[in-house]
């Protein structure tokens, strides 16, 4: 466990915010934790601090505030959120300020869109559906590793089909996915599940939500879709 960084992350909307951290932490092999959690901790003693949450009302979560303000300028520190609006704007600007005015050095900062029901979105049923996904996920855990390569873990994907992705340094073998899959898409060799015939995959997920340990990303897209669709129409013809 990489005991330089720690996490903070405030995610009180849908969770979206969360998914980046996590994402970053497992990276970045460290700790993540709430404000909540962080009041009882001695966070002086980790070198950087990555803060995050959702933007709500133009601004980071209060709470981030109160975890600035016990910062000590010897830190660094990088930020993260999401927002539901289709620009970023300033929305960063006053963590910044609170964490410039604590001699805190700031490092980086990551923001994607998220879910959000809230104003004009009421009237579509919500906006950014699905957000962050799987590629701002990816893209949150290169960021941390271009910006802390010391700290980054290799998390290179041994087994790599067109959309399936194992990560091996995740698996623990469990075989779940082998057992679990409909399509018969996996075998287990070595312990170790690999991808047998992608072309029969319906990307139902089933065996990315029942890996115990988050091994497996399923790339959806429209293009992968539109296959599927019409490897089905034949397969179900006379
Ligand atoms: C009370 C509230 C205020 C919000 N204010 C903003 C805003 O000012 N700008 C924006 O882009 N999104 C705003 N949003 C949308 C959230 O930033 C977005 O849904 C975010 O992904 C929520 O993250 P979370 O699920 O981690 O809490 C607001 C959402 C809530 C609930
Ligand atoms: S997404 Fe569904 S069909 Fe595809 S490999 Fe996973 S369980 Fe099998
Ligand atoms: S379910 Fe996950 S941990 Fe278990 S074998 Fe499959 S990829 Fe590995």
């Amino acid at each position: 466990m990489n005991e330089k960084v720690l996490i903070i992350c405030e995610s009180i909307y849908h969770g979206n915010t969360h998914k980046l951290a996590v994402a970053m932490a497992r990276k970045l092999n460290c700790r993540l934790i709430t404000c909540e959690q962080a009041i009882s901790e001695n966070i002086q003693q980790y070198k950087i601090i990555g803060l995050g949450s959702g933007i709500y009302f133009t601004s980071h979560h209060p709470k981030l505030f109160n975890i600035v303000s016990r910062m000590e300028n010897m830190q660094k520190a990088f930020l993260f959120s999401t927002h539901g609006r289709p620009f970023l704007g300033k929305y960063h600007e006053s963590l910044k300020l609170a964490l410039s005015k604590q001699g805190v050095t700031i490092i980086g900062e990551f923001s994607c869109r998220g879910y959000d029901c809230t104003g004009p979105y009421i009237i579509v049923g919500g906006g950014n559906k699905g957000k962050p996904n799987e590629k701002d996920q990816k893209k949150v855990a290169k960021f941390v590793a271009r910006l802390l390569p010391e700290y980054s873990k290799n998390t290179d994907v041994v087994q790599n089909g067109n959309n399936i992705e194992i990560h091996y340094d995740e698996c623990i073998g469990c075989g779940k996915c082998k057992t679990i899959c409909p399509m018969k898409v996996f075998d287990i060799k070595n312990k170790k599940p690999i991808v047998i015939n992608e072309n029969d995959c319906i990307h139902c997920s089933l065996c990315k939500e029942q890996c115990p340990s988050q091994a497996i990303v399923i790339q959806h897209s429209w293009k992968e879709a539109i296959a599927i669709a019409k490897r089905h129409s034949k397969k179900n013809s006379l």
